[in-house]
């Protein structure tokens, strides 16, 4: 035990997307172009949402949420990567590791909660307009918001301090290019049995707003298709189907995750976690904006008051 607090203190070993030096070198020039475009487009969505006065509503304040999660989400792994990619290291220290496994569980499930909250947004929007200024109220909306955050961080925080306490003895090399949970207790000499019992919750957690986004669906189509006008059906899809792009892209990629544990390296899994950690939150912003006439409007006219001024 004491040992293995000895060489927890060391930190860890990233040994990056694939392990090998030739690849690690492409990655790194993807993700220096990936990186600034998921900062500069996600924050241009902010911004054109809130200096727009048509897209302050309910569904504009959602996306930009996913918006700031997704700022927020990229930068957890991909600074952390290029730094020690540019000074030739691959340490992480204990802390930072821990740190790094926090934000990207409660940044995740963040996300996953807000995508459920814009499903819901949705379903009312379509079921029931009339009343939808009572179920979407300021109040309801903020606090939609603050419980995703509430419910992503307490399935955070007991994971990460399960973690801690374990020894890692000898072992410091994570396959991986940030420290995720999964490859982190593969490291350990500690009885993990509860911690991945812990992990299992926090799966369980993420995945229950995957549940109500699927019964939002149904719902959506079953009231779409009774609607006889095509009008109408095509106005329903066109809303939807953005956000349809993003939950299938999101989970997909998650899913793909942990149905094939990064057991050992392998091309199919660094590219999919390539694809969770940095291009799918690049690809949000362009996924709304390029299938919304009101976004674009607020996005034309947010570059000519800076042309402008
Ligand atoms: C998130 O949503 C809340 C509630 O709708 C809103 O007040 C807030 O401005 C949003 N945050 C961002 C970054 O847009």
């Amino acid at each position: 035990m004491k040992e293995g607090n000895q060489s927890s203190t060391l930190g860890f070993i990233l040994l990056g997307i694939t392990g090998q030096q030739q690849q690690e070198d492409v990655f790194f020039i993807l993700f220096l172009f990936i990186y600034p475009s998921t900062l500069i487009g996600n924050l241009l969505i902010i911004l054109a949402i809130h200096s727009d006065i048509r897209l302050h509503n309910p569904m504009y304040f959602f996306l930009a949420n996913l918006s700031f999660v997704d700022i927020l989400f990229s930068s957890v792994t991909v600074p952390k990567m290029l730094a020690n990619h540019l000074l030739g290291s691959k340490t992480i220290s204990f802390e930072e590791c821990l740190t790094q496994m926090y934000f990207m569980i409660a940044l995740a499930t963040t996300d996953s909660y807000i995508l459920a909250v814009m499903a819901y947004d949705r379903v009312v929007a379509i079921s029931c307009p009339l009343h939808y200024t009572i179920f979407i109220s300021p109040r309801s909306c903020f606090l939609l918001v603050v419980g995703s955050w509430v419910i992503a961080n307490a399935s955070a925080l007991p994971n990460v301090l399960l973690t801690s306490s374990l020894s890692f003895c000898g072992n410091q090399e994570v396959a991986n290019f940030y420290c995720d949970i999964s490859s982190l207790l593969k490291l350990s000499c500690s009885d993990i049995h509860f911690n991945v019992q812990m992990m299992h919750i926090g799966v369980g957690v993420f995945c229950v707003p995957l549940m109500c986004i699927i019964i939002s669906y149904v719902l959506v189509f079953s009231i779409v298709l009774r609607v006889p006008s095509t009008k109408g059906v095509l106005k329903a899809f066109s809303t939807c189907g953005s956000h349809f792009t993003v939950v299938s892209l999101y989970y997909g990629t998650v899913m793909g995750v942990y149905f094939c544990p990064l057991t050992s390296y392998s091309q199919k899994d660094a590219v999919i976690t390539v694809m969770y950690t940095a291009v799918t939150p690049m690809l949000n912003p362009f996924i709304y904006s390029m299938r919304n006439q009101d976004m674009k409007a607020a996005l034309r006219k947010l570059f000519s008051k800076r042309i402008s001024s």
